[in-house]
């Protein structure tokens, strides 16, 4: 799937696994455009968390839908501070891949559901989880009331369905659906799942209803990097 954009994922575990290796090795690079914006996206993120993490000197973090670890992973690398750090992930089969993952790594923790009172310095959700979400800015509230200083978060770019929908075929959805701003993904890989892309308005007015204190930023092509501070 990485080098040639053919169509190989049997579910959404092994699919974002893919994804994680294919980011890690660099093949995505050589990919065309626009499967080539997807992984961009994903590199993006990173770059941008590894600079936010360095300002937060955080010890504490929490990722709410986690997969199988790819931030997970990324902040034990790059935050070497870090004494607890907790991934949310609802998937049963995805969850328990993570729990294996990092089952010889006592700062981590993979919970199904996010905790209620415990606060974290960090507190992330990225790929757009927020987007999959059926009320996208209440779970970003509780994202934000899950940190003590900084919540960084992804969301998809509005207007780009079209592109979009290209790269879920490549990853070998079928009968994929647009309902507004809504992708529907509904075949034998995934059921039932909406991805939302947001416009920048949308965005900012739902940054200011949280914190003064707010950047959105441009990350790539196809999504947008969200930080609030508290
Ligand atoms: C788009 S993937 C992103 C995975 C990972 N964050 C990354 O960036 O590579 C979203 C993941 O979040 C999980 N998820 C979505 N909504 C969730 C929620 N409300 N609570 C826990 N997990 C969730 C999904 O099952 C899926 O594994």
């Amino acid at each position: 799937m990485e080098t040639s954009g053919q169509a190989q994922n049997t579910n959404c575990l092994g699919c974002m696994r893919r994804f994680e290796q294919a980011l890690r090795t660099g093949s995505w690079k050589r990919l065309p455009k626009p499967l080539f914006f997807w992984y961009q996206a994903a590199a993006k993120e990173e770059e941008l968390l590894r600079s936010l993490f360095k300002e937060t000197k955080a010890t504490s973090g929490i990722e709410v839908g986690c997969g199988p670890g790819r931030i997970l992973e990324f902040m034990l690398a790059e935050i070497q501070a870090i004494t607890c750090m907790v991934g949310v992930e609802h998937n049963p089969e995805t969850a328990a891949y993570a729990k294996t993952r990092f089952r010889q790594e006592r700062q981590v923790e993979i919970l199904e559901a996010a905790p209620k009172i415990e606060k974290f310095d960090i507190s992330l959700s990225m790929f757009s989880t927020a987007g999959n979400q059926a009320e996208p800015w209440i779970f970003v509230a509780d994202l934000f009331n899950l940190s003590t200083r900084l919540t960084a978060f992804s969301v998809y770019k509005l207007g780009l369905e079209k592109e979009r929908m290209r790269i879920y075929a490549q990853f070998g959805h079928e009968n994929i659906q647009v309902a507004g701003s809504c992708i529907i993904l509904n075949d034998k890989l995934v059921q039932n799942l909406r991805s939302q892309a947001f416009s920048y308005k949308e965005v900012e007015a739902a940054c200011k209803a949280l914190t003064k204190d707010y950047e959105i930023i441009d990350a790539s092509h196809l999504n947008y990097v969200v930080v609030l501070r508290h």
